[in-house]
């Protein structure tokens, strides 16, 4: 499918299914590499990273720990840049290494909210894996985004779990807002 329509907005194909798996095992790996032995807890963000999560922890031998939460801050087109929702984080990550699995981080406002959450229960560290990453918004610099699949550009993008209005979350591919 090379383009799709959401909500009236016309989507084009962008980064493909087969282009996302291989980059998330590449992550993998490097991830596995330096936390293989510190028993981290990797930290879902919902809804966004449910996909980019399953698939990254899947390429694992180790027994990691998952865990889940739910931060919003998104309506429809645009960042609401506030929180408007936070929920989960049931486990105690006290002198834990914790790995924040986002499927985007664009102004860093919901990814520095959640590191000042888990800092007030003192974790042994905290790093960030996210599949997307838009530079040119971000305004929290000084976030320790260690693990990035993919740099794009500032355009809003949908699929592999990233929705416009809740929708478009189950396409298997990344499509890209296209010019009006
Ligand atoms: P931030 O707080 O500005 O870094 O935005 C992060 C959150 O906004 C992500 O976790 C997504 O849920 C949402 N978001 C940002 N950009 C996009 C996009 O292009 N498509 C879908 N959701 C997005
Ligand atoms: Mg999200």
């Amino acid at each position: 499918m090379e383009s799709i329509t959401i909500d009236g907005k016309i989507f084009t194909l962008f980064l493909s299914e087969d282009e996302i798996l291989k980059r998330i095992e590449e992550l993998a790996k490097l991830i596995a590499k330096e936390y293989e032995l510190k028993n981290p807890i990797f930290l879902c963000v919902l809804n966004g990273s449910f996909y980019f999560t399953a698939e990254l922890l899947k390429h694992s031998l180790y027994n990691y720990e998952i865990s889940f939460v739910r931060v919003k801050s998104y309506d429809g087109l645009h960042s609401a840049n506030e929180i408007k929702e936070f929920i989960g984080l049931e486990n105690a990550i006290e002198n834990r290494h914790v790995v924040i699995v986002e499927d985007i981080v664009e102004s860093g406002l919901t990814t520095n909210y959640l590191i000042a959450k888990l800092k007030e229960q003192n974790p042994a560290s905290v790093s960030i894996a996210t599949l997307l990453f838009k530079p040119n918004k971000l305004f929290h610099k000084e976030l320790p985004i260690d693990f990035i699949g993919f740099t794009i550009s500032d355009e809003f993008v949908i699929g592999f779990g990233l929705d416009l209005n809740n929708k478009a979350r189950n396409l298997r591919d990344i499509y890209q807002l296209s010019e009006e």
